[in-house]
Formats: C-alpha cells, sequence, structure tokens
C-alpha cells in the first residue's frame, strides 16, 4: 500500500536538505565544500551530495547506504559514485578526506559489535589525518519521549495527504525501540515500520573513538558550535583518524 519507493520519497518531503535555511545542513555543507574527497556513510536518498555538487564541489563524492529505494533515489545524479553497504562496508585505503554520518545516522550503529566493527571500517577509508563528522541525540534530552501519537504530523507528500506517527516500544540499555507508522489522513494505517537506535552518551561515544584510531577535533552541543551543557540535544563529533 505504501512501497519502499513511497517511503524514500516521503523521507525527502519531512527532511529537505536544505544548508540556506537550516543550521545542521550548513555546518555539514561547509566540511563538505572545504574537503576534497567526501564518503557520505548512511547517505539515504544522497540529499547532502546532491546539493554539494549541484553547488560546485568538483572533488569525488560517493555515498554508501544499505537501503536500496534509498540509493534508488540518489541515484537519480549520476556525477556521483552510489554504493550499497552498512558502514562496516565503507571502502578501506580509499583516502577521503571526509566521512560524514548525517540526520543522525549514526545512532543506526545500535550493538557494540557494529559500532566496534564500523568505526574501524569508516577510519580505514580515510587518509591519515581525514575527519569523521556525524552528530548523535544526547540521550540526556529523551527525545523519544516526543516520539508518540499525539505528535502525530500532517504530511503533503507531493499532492498526497498523509499522517505520519511514532511510538515508542522500549527503551533498553540505551536503545529505543519504535514504530513509525504512515497513515491516510483519517488514520487507515499504510505501512509500519519498526527501527532501533543507539543512544550513547559522550564518555561511550569517545570510548568506541578511541578505541577504532579516532581523536576528537572538536566537539559541539548544537549546531553553531556552541559547547555541550546539561541541555544540549545533540552531540556532535569532528574526529580526526590517528
Ligand atoms: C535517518 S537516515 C539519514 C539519511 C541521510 N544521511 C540524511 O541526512 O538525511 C539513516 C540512514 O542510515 C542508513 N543505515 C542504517 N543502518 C546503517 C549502517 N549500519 N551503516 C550505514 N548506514 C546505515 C539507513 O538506510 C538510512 O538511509
Amino acid at each position: 500500500m505504501f512501497s519502499d519507493v513511497d517511503a524514500a520519497a516521503l523521507y525527502d518531503v519531512l527532511n529537505p536538505w536544505d544548508p540556506d535555511g537550516w543550521d545542521g545542513d550548513r555546518f555539514y555543507d561547509e566540511l563538505v565544500r572545504g574537503a576534497d574527497s567526501v564518503l557520505d556513510v548512511g547517505c539515504g536518498t544522497g540529499a547532502m551530495l546532491h546539493w554539494a555538487r549541484e553547488h560546485g564541489h568538483g572533488g569525488r563524492l560517493v555515498g554508501l547506504d544499505p537501503d536500496v529505494a534509498s540509493l534508488d533515489r540518489a541515484r537519480r545524479r549520476g556525477d556521483i559514485e552510489w554504493v550499497e553497504g552498512r558502514a562496516v562496508d565503507a571502502p578501506g585505503g580509499a583516502g577521503f578526506a571526509l566521512a560524514t554520518m548525517t540526520g543522525h545516522a549514526f545512532q543506526c550503529l545500535v550493538t557494540d559489535e557494529e559500532l566496534r566493527a564500523s568505526l574501524p571500517a569508516v577510519r580505514a577509508a580515510l587518509r591519515p589525518g581525514g575527519r569523521f563528522a556525524f552528530e548523535t541525540r544526547h540521550p540526556q534530552a529523551r527525545a523519544w519521549e516526543q516520539w508518540n501519537p499525539s505528535n502525530a504530523g500532517d504530511v503533503d507528500a507531493g499532492g498526497r495527504a498523509l499522517r505520519v506517527w511514532h511510538e515508542v516500544e522500549s527503551v533498553l540499555d540505551g536503545v529505543v525501540t519504535f514504530r513509525e507508522t504512515t497513515a491516510e489522513p483519517d488514520g487507515t494505517v499504510l505501512r509500519v515500520d519498526r527501527d532501533s537506535l543507539r543512544f550513547l552518551d559522550v564518555a561511550a561515544l569517545d570510548g568506541f573513538l578511541a578505541e577504532a584510531g579516532f581523536e576528537v577535533e572538536a566537539r559541539y552541543g548544537d549546531w553553531n558550535r556552541g559547547p555541550i551543557t546539561a541541555t544540549s540535544r545533540e552531540i556532535v563529533t569532528i574526529a580526526r583518524r590517528r
């Protein structure tokens, strides 16, 4: 009733890439423009790299994602390399100047095992001194408490009216498991996706980074490069390959 192709298109409606209007997108856009080669891990529909190419980035741009429908949308631009795979499949020895995980894609690395396999793979895709930029929601802000049906949103997906809401199933050891429901405006359910996201605190995150051979070059609590405070909702990290 609502295919993977439809879901990928809806993602772009809900999450348009707009460095001119959104601080988080501008943060990454500046890093991408300053790097001669970029690997976007968990690139989804590829909007960040599309924007970069469209706005004059002339270097190597590679998007990596396990979701076939999202990659198919990404492939609408043929002047960027698109690779099907997870972070653990990042191309070793490729010498990228920058790797990114935007849109909280980092939180898709749920288990310790996946973090321990993925971070060294991303590191190996970078040149010595290369940077890995990503953000993860700060657990102190308990973002998942907003993920409930009372916050359902009405969406116009290219002329089709939809209603989208979230419901949390469990919060266990820093892993939040939830369902996303896409429905007709009257509530008729079209599709339910179930997902889990990891919420790491700063100390645990830095432990995984150090173990994988990264040092933290910069750490912010918001998209304007402010420090982490007791009310920060994000942990924004620029890590450097040692
Ligand atoms: C919320 S989307 C973010 C997409 C895009 N980066 C953005 O900023 O809009 C998370 C993406 O991470 C991808 N993903 C899930 N598990 C992954 C993994 N282990 N390694 C890399 N990407 C993964 C998903 O397929 C999805 O496209």
